[in-house]
């Protein structure tokens, strides 16, 4: 299983005060000497984190991959092909949002996530949708010819009851099914931490996590290194793997 390190929130700090400060091109070389499978940066629209030149610099320096998340834009579709990362998740977007919300409907706009899918394609960018576990969503996403999926896991991670989180995780579970039977790669990420990754990491049908906030939050106390040592351990345990 494969840990994408999102390192948006080395620029929140770093814009809080304007500095150059902490670079996140350190943060991204950093994570990836210490196991981070690739590095995944998400350039909003209003560009509150991460900056255009901040993906420009990521992408030029990283020598595993990047992951861009945009917003199903033509703004953001020109972006992409310019910087052309190795891979794109799509991703829906709200101007006063605290962070993603629910995963992109695609059943919504399929005619406009296909196309954006298929010149992503063509310019040999691998595309993923943010979706939630929903079948029809899932199938919509195959039916437009994205290869990979991205499941929100944010409705897990922010469930309040046992049995919120369980019925969560079923749903998780079964999306991750069913996408595999479609022949999807599928990914999961949001709101994932050291504490609720183990029962995502241990669902075989998922190939990779991504996850920014906790472990950005988490180094602040024990260091990059150690909170990514620490998150890569616990998703590995999670499938009797040692790491
Ligand atoms: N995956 C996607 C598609 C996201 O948009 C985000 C948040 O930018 C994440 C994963 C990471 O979420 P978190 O910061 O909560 O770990």
């Amino acid at each position: 299983m494969l840990l994408g390190v999102n390192i948006d929130h080395v620029a929140t700090v770093r814009n809080a005060r304007g500095t150059l400060y902490p670079s996140p091109v350190e943060a991204a070389l950093l994570a990836e000497t210490h196991g981070a499978d690739l590095i995944t940066m998400h350039l909003r629209e209003d560009r509150r984190h991460i900056k255009d030149a901040d993906v420009f610099a990521v992408k030029q320096n990283i020598c595993t991959r990047l992951n861009l998340e945009m917003a199903l834009t033509e703004e953001m579709l020109e972006n992409a092909l310019t910087v052309k990362p190795a891979d794109v998740c799509i991703v829906p977007e709200k101007r006063q949002e605290i962070t993603t919300e629910g995963g992109l409907d695609v059943l919504a706009q399929q005619a406009k996530v296909a196309e954006y899918t298929r010149l992503l394609t063509e310019a040999g960018i691998r595309v993923s949708l943010f979706i939630d576990a929903d079948a029809a969503q899932i199938q919509a996403a195959h039916d437009v010819g994205a290869p990979v999926i991205e499941l929100h896991t944010g409705a897990y991670a922010d469930a309040t009851t046992p049995q919120a989180r369980a019925q969560q995780l079923i749903r998780i579970d079964e999306g991750a099914h069913l996408a595999s039977e479609l022949g999807l790669v599928t990914n999961a990420g949001h709101g994932l931490n050291i504490h609720n990754v183990a029962p995502i990491a241990k669902i075989l049908a998922i190939d990779e996590l991504n996850i920014g906030h906790a472990l950005i939050a988490q180094a602040l106390f024990i260091g990059l290194p150690e909170a990514i040592r620490q998150m890569k351990d616990a998703m590995y345990r999670a499938r009797s793997l040692p790491y």
